[in-house]
């Protein structure tokens, strides 16, 4: 049953990350895009749809205070103008044939930004070995979101490797120690346990199924984050969310939330980061309280959600692994099988049969 499928696939998150590392390592790669990539890279421009293009948008998040230059993260098949021959560039698609990222590759390619690729296999796979592109294949046979161990290991480490390199070590490193501490959680999800006060993916599911969700997190760069549970509750539970762009909300969005009828706000506590300016900090803090305050005055429910404990990146990754979860047991509850996304691939077929009318 595909129900226990997923619900197989979630709890893989820590093995997918470990073992990923262990095979990246094991096929050369991050080192492959070292030497492809200038050490003076500045900008890098990643794109990718979906359950693939999160693994890039969670890396950028952990990694906002190592990377050498900024990263685009593009989901729009037409390559921005800035995009040329010295950039760096990579390409995402589990199944390696989604078009908006087949049309990114052939840009790319006619600008001289031959980009590293990951992917299962597909055409994707084939045109980066055609071209001695580096690339990476990730397992076959799972639905793209539910290989995000896969793809953020390997994701991660390419952003790392970008302009030099220097934080690989580190990534290895933080991934390998967030895996074990997934790991323990698991644990006692497996067990029926409710686990830590605020985490407990049954209590939270039963909260959130079939009500209007808005998702918040405290800082614009941890946004992904917030994204992730908004795709998974669309996708596995096919339940439509809404992310709160905080700190912007506070000075548009929340002017309309006494009118919404109601709902219930989920508070991702992210962790810190290093070196934030004091006065930044307290503003963010006092910023965060009143935007609660009004949410619960407009009653809305407010769920606030810490993180397990741990480093910055067992913390953050342990609200995606808590997403996942959460959006199973919703779909459990409201009696949906959380696997297909027929609609989605409606979309997918539609253009196919429109670009390729013959095929
Ligand atoms: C399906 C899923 C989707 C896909 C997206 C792009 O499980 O997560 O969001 O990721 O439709 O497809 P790929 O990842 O094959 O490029």
């Amino acid at each position: 049953m595909s129900l226990e499928r997923m619900r197989d696939w979630v709890f893989e998150l820590p093995d997918q990350i470990r073992i990923g590392l262990e095979r990246a390592e094991a096929r050369g790669w991050p080192e492959s895009i070292r030497a492809a990539t200038s050490a003076n890279a500045h900008a890098m421009f990643v794109g990718g749809m979906g359950g693939s293009a999160v693994s890039a948008r969670l890396s950028r998040a952990l990694l906002i205070d190592s990377l050498r230059g900024s990263v685009e993260i593009g989901s729009d098949p037409h390559l921005p103008g800035w995009v040329d021959g010295e950039t760096s560039a990579g390409l995402i698609s589990y199944s390696g044939e989604t078009w908006e990222v087949l049309a990114l590759w052939e840009q790319l390619a006619s600008r001289g930004a031959l980009p590293w690729v990951v992917s299962c296999g597909g055409e994707l796979a084939e045109r980066s070995r055609s071209t001695g592109a580096p690339h990476l294949l990730v397992p076959p046979g799972y639905a793209p979101r539910a290989a995000f161990g896969w793809l953020l290991s390997s994701v991660a480490l390419a952003l790392a490797a970008t302009g030099g390199g220097d934080a690989v070590p580190s990534v290895r490193s933080q991934l390998g120690e967030a895996a074990a501490a997934l790991a323990e959680e698991r644990e006692f999800w497996r067990k029926g346990s409710a686990g830590a006060a605020g985490r407990d993916p049954e209590a939270l599911a039963s909260a959130l199924a079939g009500r209007r969700v808005l998702v918040l997190v405290a800082r614009e760069s941890d946004l992904a984050l917030a994204y992730r549970w908004k795709n998974q509750f669309e996708e596995n539970a096919k339940q439509v969310t809404q992310v709160v762009a905080f700190p912007e909300a506070g000075h548009n969005e929340i002017e309309g939330w006494a009118r919404l009828g109601g709902g219930e706000v989920v508070f991702l506590e992210t962790p810190a980061r290093a070196g934030e300016p004091a006065r930044v900090a307290r503003g963010r803090d006092a910023a965060l309280e009143a935007v609660l305050d009004v949410a619960r005055q407009a009653g809305l429910g407010v769920h606030r959600v810490p993180t397990a404990p741990g480093s910055r990146w067992t913390g953050f990754l342990s609200q995606v692994f808590l997403a996942d979860f959460v959006s199973i047991r919703m779909a459990e509850q409201r009696g949906i099988d959380p696997e297909p996304v027929p609609v989605l691939g409606s979309i997918k077929d539609a253009v196919r049969r429109h670009l390729d009318p013959g095929a």
